[in-house]
């Protein structure tokens, strides 16, 4: 990249594909490639088998009870698109109260917001405590106690922030929800590619993420939805592949998980996904975490090191993303410095422009790791940083 071998610091937005998953794809067009669900012959059998089985794998990487829990969508904003318009529409009045977080992606803000406008409910934020030099970049538990009562009817929070890195304690904030009798979604897009999620355990009602982040194909996603949830709920969009009988006088819709994927669905990305979890868990999970988490402790320390550069988040737990700001430069000419070195960063407010606002800033430089980067990478990003600030200040 730019006469340099590349550094790849940018999994959090996607993450590089493992060549298993790249001849998965093209196994499926040269020799399975049939419409799903629909046809008598063989080559649809198989590929209906193959998608599946995906499913399936899908269902046992989060701990489902049921492969029908899991509705396959386009990414992680398609599913919670979906929650919003179907739980919106059948469970949200006027007067109602929904909880974001301020650490939300916008993809976990937006169908809020419109949902809220469209029924005259009310978005509600939980804060980020300790504001100023103890600011850490946690959420401020307390407040989100006190934001919880009886008017509440979903909390949609992310499990890991993508700017911060920040773990929440989802699972202690799902039973406060629920003890208030509001229903959880979890954006789980930055989770998943780090730490093993059991959504049983957890008890989310709702769990999204998307493949592209998990080693998987880009326009595949996951929304995992409690059956009794998803039986309830009336489906989002509706077409072929979605209904048992149609007549002019009235639709049946189709048993879970058809009922909510209309149209011919992304077969080769929903089979390279399984592939992608197959081989994440050939790798080893708790490994990749744990070897993840040994970058980022090597790339904090290194980074903290630099005069003028400020970590933005430093949470008790975090996954394998820093995100850093340097004061008086700006994110953009230090991205494009690191562009001109071969190593790959993210730059700007990272769909987090709340979160932002919040630490007074106007964007930071993002470094994540996945478990194929190494430690050499990180003293090239270490490097690359020290020679940009020296370029820019010069
Ligand atoms: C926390 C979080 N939520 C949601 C999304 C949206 O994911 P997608 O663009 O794959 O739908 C992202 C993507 O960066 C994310 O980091």
């Amino acid at each position: 990249m730019n006469g340099k071998p590349l550094v790849y610091l940018d999994s959090a937005a996607t993450a590089q594909k493992p060549t298993v998953v790249l001849k998965a794809l093209s196994d499926y067009y040269l020799k399975q490639n049939a419409n799903i669900h629909r046809g008598v012959y063989r080559l649809s059998q198989e590929s209906t088998v193959a998608f599946e089985k995906a499913r399936v794998v899908v269902q046992q990487f989060i701990g489902a009870r049921y492969a029908h829990e899991i509705v396959f969508t386009a990414g992680t904003t398609a599913s919670i698109n979906l929650v919003a318009s179907s739980f919106g529409k059948k469970f949200v009045n006027k007067g109602d109260e929904l909880l974001v977080s301020e650490m939300e992606h916008h993809s976990n803000i937006l169908p809020w917001q419109v949902l809220c406008q469209e029924r005259g409910a009310v978005l509600k934020v939980i804060p980020l405590k300790d504001k100023g030099e103890l600011d850490k970049g946690e959420l401020d538990l307390e407040a989100f106690k006190k934001l919880l009562g009886p008017k509440t009817k979903l909390l949609a929070l992310t499990q890991v922030s993508n700017t911060l890195g920040t773990v929440n304690p989802v699972t202690e904030m799902i039973a406060l929800a629920h003890a208030a009798g509001a229903a959880v979604l979890i954006d789980g897009a930055q989770a998943v590619p780090h730490m093993k999620v059991n959504v049983v355990a957890m008890d989310c009602d709702f769990y999204c993420f998307s493949g592209h982040k998990l080693y998987g194909p880009t326009g595949i996603g996951v929304l995992y939805g409690k059956e009794k949830w998803l039986k309830e709920l009336p489906p989002y969009q509706v077409g072929g592949g979605t209904i048992k009988t149609v007549r002019f006088s009235g639709t049946e819709y189709a048993e879970l998980p058809l009922k909510f994927e209309a149209g011919t669905p992304h077969i080769e990305g929903g089979i390279g996904l399984g592939v992608a979890i197959d081989y994440l868990n050939s790798v080893g999970l708790d490994l990749a975490g744990a070897y993840e988490q040994e970058l980022l402790r090597y790339a904090t320390e290194k980074l903290s090191a630099i005069g003028g550069l400020r970590i933005i988040g430093a949470a008790a737990y975090k996954a394998a993303v820093i995100s850093f700001v340097v004061d008086g430069l700006h994110a953009l000419d230090i991205g494009t410095i690191l562009d001109q070195q071969g190593i790959a960063v993210r730059t700007g407010h990272h769909c987090t422009q709340p979160l932002m606002e919040r630490f007074g800033i106007s964007g930071t430089v993002r470094a994540s790791f996945a478990f194929y980067n190494t430690f050499e990478e990180v003293d090239k990003l270490v490097d690359g940083v020290i020679k940009a600030l020296k370029m820019l200040r010069s």
